[in-house]
């Protein structure tokens, strides 16, 4: 009926207004890229004015096949432009692993959130500059432990025409992320992963794997400055029978590296973001899943709303039982027994993930102050947070030597 009066149309979805309804407009990381893909292609069924599809156009290689398959005649990006302005050009180019990806995480959206999680000039355009700025002296800037922070500090260190070395105990760079690969709820951190790696690859970074760093094999690299990023390392609770347990015990991030090592049943055992998402993932690899949580809501340190729906909503499409409120108070050769509602209650348990919290590898990299005055630590290792503040620590401390 609009056709006439119109030059185009523009399809999305959603509500700002309501939470339930935004995450259909504003997607996360539980829905997939292109999400409206299917939406445009019906319109586009129907009308004769060119059709533009909006929502999760990460990169230009799904751009490309959005119009190819002829779903729409134009896509539209939000998020990406506020991530990388330079998107088009880049796509233009055929540049495509040159694009800073959008993490499709919450921050940008969040009410007194930190901005952008991978732009830092997103918001801060009166004082961070387009491009690095090239140093004025040279200097060699070390850096210890190659995930999202490290790599960030090295990218941008290199770029300002510092000479670079890269320190990863690991044989692959990537820290926490570089495994996510098999999630695919996870799929835009994996391409974050794989474009940190690319672009360190890209650089003149000397990049030591397989290298546990030490006071002494960085005192013999003479740095001018040296950044400290080596992470947090998983707590591990004290609960009544958990050395004692046949159940397989792991902590949540090596579910990722080693996921055929989770076997039948699973409990989790804390509910916050990491334990739920963990959940959520191996709820999908086809495990029944219990998330035991001792606050009153699942990842309640999560402020985002538009994340929270999302949740709600992918929950209610995976076999995964969140407990709250639920106290672990012991566990057995096979279940883990805990208290709710001042009842006990036995879970089976084949296998029980851990994911009570991470604590910063702070002492650790105490160890290495003393060797350069431009000593710094960042990410986890100095406070554990986001992904987004670990990288864009990286950024700042850099700009700045
Ligand atoms: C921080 C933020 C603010 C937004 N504000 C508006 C708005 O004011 N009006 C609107 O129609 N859409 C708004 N949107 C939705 C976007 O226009 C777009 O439809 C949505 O983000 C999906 O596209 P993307 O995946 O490319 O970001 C906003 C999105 C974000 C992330
Ligand atoms: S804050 Fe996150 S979702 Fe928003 S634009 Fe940046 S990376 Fe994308």
């Amino acid at each position: 009926m609009a056709e006439p009066y119109i030059d185009l149309v523009h399809v999305s979805a959603g509500l700002d207004s309501e939470p339930e309804l935004f995450h259909h407009c504003v997607s996360k990381n539980f829905k997939p890229h292109l999400d409206k893909i299917d939406l445009v292609r019906q319109v586009k069924q129907h009308v004769h004015v060119p059709v533009v599809l909006v929502g999760s156009v990460i990169l230009p290689e799904e751009a490309e096949y959005a119009i190819a398959s002829k779903a729409c005649d134009l896509v539209a990006i939000g998020r990406e432009a506020m991530v990388d302005p330079d998107w088009p050009k880049k796509a233009y180019d055929g540049r495509q692993e040159d694009i800073y990806p959008c993490l499709r995480c919450a921050s940008c959206s969040e009410q007194n959130g930190m901005g952008c999680a991978i732009n830092p000039r997103y918001g801060n355009y009166s004082w961070v500059e387009k491009e690095p700025k090239k140093a004025k002296i040279k200097k060699h800037i070390v850096v210890v432990g190659g995930g999202p922070g490290g790599m960030r500090a090295s990218i941008t260190a290199a770029q300002r025409g510092h000479q670079v070395t890269l320190i990863e105990k690991e044989d692959t760079l990537g820290g926490q992320i570089r495994h996510f690969q098999k999630d695919r709820f996870k799929v835009d951190l994996d391409i974050f992963c794989k474009f940190l790696q690319g672009q360190v690859e890209k650089y003149p970074i000397q990049v030591l794997l397989n290298t546990k760093a030490t006071p002494e094999l960085v005192e013999k690299l003479h740095p001018d400055a040296l950044i400290l990023a080596l992470g947090a390392e998983p707590i591990t609770p004290k609960i009544k029978g958990l050395e004692s347990t046949q159940a397989k015990v792991m902590q949540a991030i090596d579910v990722y590296a080693h996921p055929e090592q989770v076997k039948g049943k699973v409990v989790v055992i804390g509910g916050g973001a990491t334990g739920i998402e963990t959940g959520i993932f191996l709820a999908d690899e086809g495990h029944h899943v219990s998330v035991i949580e001792m606050s009153d809501q699942i990842a309640k340190q999560e402020q985002d709303i538009n994340w929270r729906s999302q949740l709600d909503w992918i929950l209610k499409q995976v076999d995964c039982q969140p407990y709250t409120s639920a106290k672990v108070i012991e566990i057995k050769d096979n279940s883990v027994v805990i208290e709710q509602d001042n009842k006990l209650k036995e879970i089976h348990a084949d296998t029980i993930i851990l994911s009570v919290g991470f604590k910063p590898r702070s002492q650790e990299a105490d160890l290495f102050y003393g060797i350069t005055y431009h000593t710094f630590k960042i990410g986890d290792c100095y406070k554990v947070r986001k992904l987004g503040q670990a990288t864009n620590e990286g950024y700042f401390r850099v700009i700045k030597l």
